[in-house]
């Protein structure tokens, strides 16, 4: 239990999750935030498919929510090579950044060992610690074919970083049968006079790996060209990065087939 705390408190985790008195020491701590994203109280007999799911908080919570099947999808390997494609004047910090993930498994190997792991996958630490089955595949937004189609698809915080947004969405048309929910972190949301114009900004240059900041007509309009026949803005929130004490804008968009 030891090691499993310091592995909660010390170790390289983007998602706080709680479990028997412990708090991992994520970036995000989503529950505080759920209300926001507007899911139903009851996922009974839904599958669904989280793509970017990171340490998978979404995937935990629909499984506990009562999701008949929930699968992850992320391009994460946890071999540290990287999982974003970052502009070249940026490629150290994230090489480093992704190295972590690796020194987290090789600190912390007794722990995963124990359940079986043989990599630092946190969705997958949960999921064993909760003794809940969710799946995880290595994969990436831009081909979701071989994973199929689910009642409800979640695309969370991953278009701002992406290359190729349009792309993504129309891979998340497809594998939606019902519904997509889409939660944007973009600068340009909060900004009334931008919000209602479809409107991408180049930031790579900044941020190096968050490439445009999208306002929200600019995802509803994507949506609709995806082929959705509704795609409407839920909610507007701020977030807060708990490592570097920002509150980052946030909207979430439901789109519907
Ligand atoms: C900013 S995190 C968001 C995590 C989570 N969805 C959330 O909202 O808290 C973005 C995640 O997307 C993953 N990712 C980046 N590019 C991807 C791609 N092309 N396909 C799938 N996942 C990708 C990253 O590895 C990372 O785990």
């Amino acid at each position: 239990m030891d090691e499993l705390k310091e592995l909660f408190e010390q170790g390289k985790w983007y998602h706080c999750f709680r479990y028997e008195g412990l708090l991992s020491n994520g970036a995000y701590d989503i529950e505080t935030y759920i209300p926001h994203y507007g899911f139903e109280n009851d996922y009974a007999g839904k599958t669904v498919l989280d793509v970017g799911s990171s340490d998978g908080y979404f995937s935990i919570w629909m499984k506990e929510h009562g999701a008949s099947r929930v699968c992850a999808v992320d391009s994460n390997k946890y071999d540290g090579s990287l999982a974003i494609q970052a502009s070249n004047f940026n490629l150290k910090n994230y090489e480093q950044k992704y190295a972590q993930y690796v020194d987290d498994y090789s600190r912390f190997r007794s722990v995963y060992e124990r359940f079986g792991l043989n990599n630092s996958n946190k969705l997958l630490l949960m999921a064993k610690l909760k003794s809940l089955e969710v799946e995880f595949q290595n994969g990436t937004v831009y081909d979701l074919k071989p994973f199929g189609e689910f009642d409800l698809v979640m695309c969370n915080d991953l278009l701002e970083h992406l290359r190729d947004p349009i792309t993504a969405i129309e891979q998340l048309y497809f594998a939606a049968k019902e519904k997509c929910v889409i939660a944007v972190s973009s600068a340009m949301k909060t900004n009334w006079f931008n919000r209602n114009k479809p409107l991408l900004t180049y930031q790579g240059h900044i941020s190096g790996g968050s490439f445009y900041s999208l306002s929200e007509a600019a995802v509803i309009a994507m949506c609709k060209a995806a082929g959705f026949r509704d795609a409407r803005v839920v909610s507007r929130f701020d977030m807060e990065n708990r490592t570097h004490r920002v509150a980052n804008p946030h909207f979430v968009v439901h789109a519907f087939k």
